[in-house]
């Protein structure tokens, strides 16, 4: 209770005094780390939403390799523009600024209205006709005013044949200009492949990279982040440069992994009585890199 954990962000400074359980608890649990380039992908996204309505809205392309913090970004995005209930609206009606869907594997239009309908939780026949079901989500994509469609997963476009593909990615097009709506897709670098092959709908997509992380400023900065939210009772050290070198290489530059390493560390530092991340803990955390964990898959 003495100690002042001064490497600890202020508001976790208190939990460090918790017992072991309860700590590890909390480094398991998911939380947000903000980091430099998240931000400035979620400033974009609150430009999209204030974007005045007109023929040709702009659209981003939030790209970046499996695992690196795609969809955890568009989930905060999302979570701050939340449902507001018909009864707490002075007009009466719910709206919905934002909504999320994903593009389902082996696409078609069917699904694709299928999936935006189980989003905005509306009740439909799996196999109903697609004409219906595009009344029925343009009708309500429009009643809940949504200004911004998110399309994880945009990646899935490419599990379509040529043809399907080719109709979809129309129908994207249609839809942002029927709807005046931004649209936001979300995926790897396959999706700005999909998206490249339609050239109007390319020149309108923005595309926004989230590369893998290299060992810069930034990089440390994130570790430094890490450190100070993980309820450790001593101080880790993990921007200095063999920490963080080694965690890059571990981690192989994906944001997944490095947070995945890391927070296992944390676990065995509290669970060895050790209260920091050291390379001996690094080591013995049992973290296995991606390619090498690929390898070994059976
Ligand atoms: N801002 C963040 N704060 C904390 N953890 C994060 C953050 N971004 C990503 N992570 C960690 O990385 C993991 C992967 O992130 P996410 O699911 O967003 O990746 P993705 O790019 O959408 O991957 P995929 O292409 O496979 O869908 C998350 O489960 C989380 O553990
Ligand atoms: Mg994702």
């Amino acid at each position: 209770m003495s100690e002042a954990y001064e490497h600890l962000h202020r508001s976790v400074r208190s939990l460090a005094d918790e017992d072991e359980a309860a700590r590890i608890r909390r480094i398991r649990t998911d939380r947000w780390i903000g980091y430099a380039r998240a931000e400035a992908a979620l400033e974009t996204l609150e430009d999209l939403l204030t974007f005045p309505k007109r023929t040709r809205m702009p659209n981003l392309l939030v790209v970046g390799p499996t695992n690196n913090g795609k969809t955890m970004i568009v989930e905060k995005f999302r979570r701050a523009h939340p449902v507001r209930e018909a009864t707490d609206a002075p007009d009466g009606t719910a709206s919905m600024p934002v909504l999320k869907v994903q593009m389902p594997p082996g696409p078609d239009e069917c699904r694709f209205f299928g999936a935006i309908l189980d989003a905005l939780g509306m009740p439909h026949a799996p196999h109903g006709r697609v004409a219906a079901k595009q009344d029925a989500a343009l009708r309500v994509l429009r009643a809940t005013g949504v200004r911004v469609l998110v399309i994880d997963e945009l990646h899935n476009l490419l599990s379509g044949s040529v043809l399907q593909q080719r109709r979809l990615l129309n129908l994207l097009r249609w839809l942002g200009n029927e709807l005046q709506i931004a649209l936001v897709g979300v995926g790897t670098a396959e999706a700005l492949r999909a998206i490249r092959s339609d050239d109007q709908l390319a020149n309108r997509f923005e595309p926004f990279p989230l590369p893998l992380w290299i060992d810069d400023d930034g990089f440390r900065r994130l570790l430094s982040t890490l450190e100070a939210v993980l309820p450790l009772r001593r101080p880790s050290g993990l921007a200095e440069s063999a920490m963080a070198l080694r965690i890059l290489a571990a981690s192989e530059g994906v944001l997944g992994e490095i947070v995945s390493m890391v927070t296992k560390a944390a676990v065995l530092a509290i669970s060895s009585g050790v209260e920091a991340i050291t390379m001996r803990v690094l080591d013995g955390s049992g973290f296995v890199r991606p390619s090498e964990r690929r390898r070994v898959a059976v």
